[in-house]
């Protein structure tokens, strides 16, 4: 349980007091936004809109908001996007708005409830979890009334705010949206003759090229690197986290823990995707596999934390893995994790696979957000599908990310046509490539 944050108005204030005690013998922290005097009249819609703009603004706190009716206090909080108010004037309805709607706010009648009813409509309420289920997609729309407000907000951005790199292999591999595989050199001459600064590189081995002749490469083309992907270890070599086999599980780790090194000696963040693996076996066998999955990322970001290593955490479609499929379950999952060096990373080609609403799903992961795949729906170059890929940045903008924006692409029609394509497109935006790298160089 986080914080309640609750208001009223004037004719509603005592009532508010009975909540704020009765929650308070259940130990539960509350911040009342007041008011505090029945003598004073004022407006209920400033201060459930206070409310509303505390809950959205958290992760997990709720609100109570109460005015006569709870009518305007609802109408008022429901005005603030990432809220849902309830009005419950029963235990029944407080049920409910739990089970099938996820409210995150409680509105409530003081003309209604009397401070003795109120125990059990509020208890109810605060005991009553999501049920999920197939009231996830329901909900997900709620959410999107206000996300497609957002994208009709033409409110001009300038999309040089980003990094933008493009993601290579250092040796060939299977694995699909990489760019000149077992070809890095070329890739890097090919990436700078397009204007990039940036690369993002898939490795199998933190060895796979000595450190000195990546960096060598590194200068000579002028690129930074952006993030390490570390999801060939378990495709090539099976040393998948979810192994439970132990001393897999450990060489799983050691694999991770030596591309953190070079993370650390490269100044760049670590993505942990495909290196989860996928549960194998009935669903009695998947506890024991997610649990080998939790450990696993737990030491990774425990010997990332002191040297400053960032690590990402990718939710995947359904299609190649069967756990952390949406941004909601990789928040969940950071959040259980519990270490302050974790992010999540939302790639635009599984989100339009998992998603709902894209815009709605980048809002929900809000600061936990560390890094972007930024790909069409069909897994090309940005500009080759049908996903709105504009919008995506204007999202990214609104909620305050300022990080990386890395297109992990088919090579279609090749190598070269996916980096020129790339190109071509954020020219079309009016993406500067090469004032974007002044930017990054000034701050480094
Ligand atoms: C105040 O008179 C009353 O209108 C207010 O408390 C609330 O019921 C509004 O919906």
């Amino acid at each position: 349980m986080e914080r309640i944050f609750i208001c009223s108005d004037h004719v509603s204030l005592v009532l508010k007091t009975a909540v704020v005690e009765f929650l308070q013998q259940r130990g539960i922290e509350v911040e009342d936004f007041g008011p505090f005097s029945e003598k004073v009249v004022v407006d209920y819609n400033d201060y459930a809109q206070k409310v509303a703009k505390a809950v959205a603004a958290s992760t997990g706190d709720q609100g109570i908001v109460i005015c006569g009716t709870g009518l305007g206090a609802s109408i008022a909080a429901n005005k603030v996007r990432g809220v849902r108010a309830a009005l419950c004037h029963d235990v029944y309805t407080a049920h409910q708005s739990r089970a099938h709607n996820d409210a995150n706010v409680l509105a409530m009648g003081a003309w209604i409830v009397s401070p003795q009813r109120m125990p059990g409509i509020v208890n109810e309420w605060l005991n009553t979890p999501f049920e999920g289920d197939r009231h996830i997609a329901r909900v997900n729309v709620l959410d999107r009334f206000m996300s497609d407000e957002t994208v009709k907000n033409n409110e001009p951005f300038d999309p040089n705010i980003f990094q933008y790199a493009l993601a290579l292999s250092t040796r060939k591999t299977v694995f699909g949206p990489v760019l000149y595989s077992g070809r890095i050199e070329e890739g890097f001459a090919a990436l700078q003759s397009a204007g990039f600064r940036n690369v993002e590189l898939s490795l199998r081995f933190a060895d796979d090229l000595s450190f000195k002749a990546l960096q060598n490469l590194l200068n000579k083309y002028e690129l930074k690197v952006t993030a390490l992907a570390t999801g060939q270890g378990c495709l090539h070599d099976q040393l998948c986290l979810s192994v439970t086999d132990p001393e897999v599980h450990r060489e799983a780790v050691k694999r991770l823990e030596d591309i953190i090194d070079l993370a650390h000696r490269l100044d760049t963040a670590v993505i942990l995707g495909g290196v989860r693996g996928k549960f194998i076996g009935s669903d009695v066998d998947y506890p024991a596999q997610r649990a080998k999955v939790l450990e696993g990322v737990q030491q990774c970001c425990t010997y990332a934390q002191p040297l400053g290593v960032p690590l990402l955490l990718e939710a995947i479609n359904r299609y190649e893995t069967n756990f952390i499929n949406t941004a909601a379950e990789a928040v969940a999952f950071i959040d259980e994790v519990g270490a302050s060096n974790l992010k999540v990373l939302l790639d635009t080609f599984h989100m339009n696979i998992e998603e709902v609403d894209l815009p709605a799903a980048f809002r929900l992961t809000g600061e936990k957000l560390g890094y972007v795949h930024f790909v069409d729906s069909n897994r090309q170059a940005p500009g080759q599908g049908h996903t709105n890929l504009t919008a995506i940045l204007k999202t990214l903008h609104d909620i305050g990310y300022r990080g990386v924006v890395s297109a992990e692409i088919l090579p279609l029609i090749d190598d070269a046509n996916a980096v020129e394509r790339t190109a071509n497109y954020l020219d079309s935006i009016g993406v500067n490539l090469t004032s974007i790298s002044e930017t990054t160089s000034q701050k480094r």
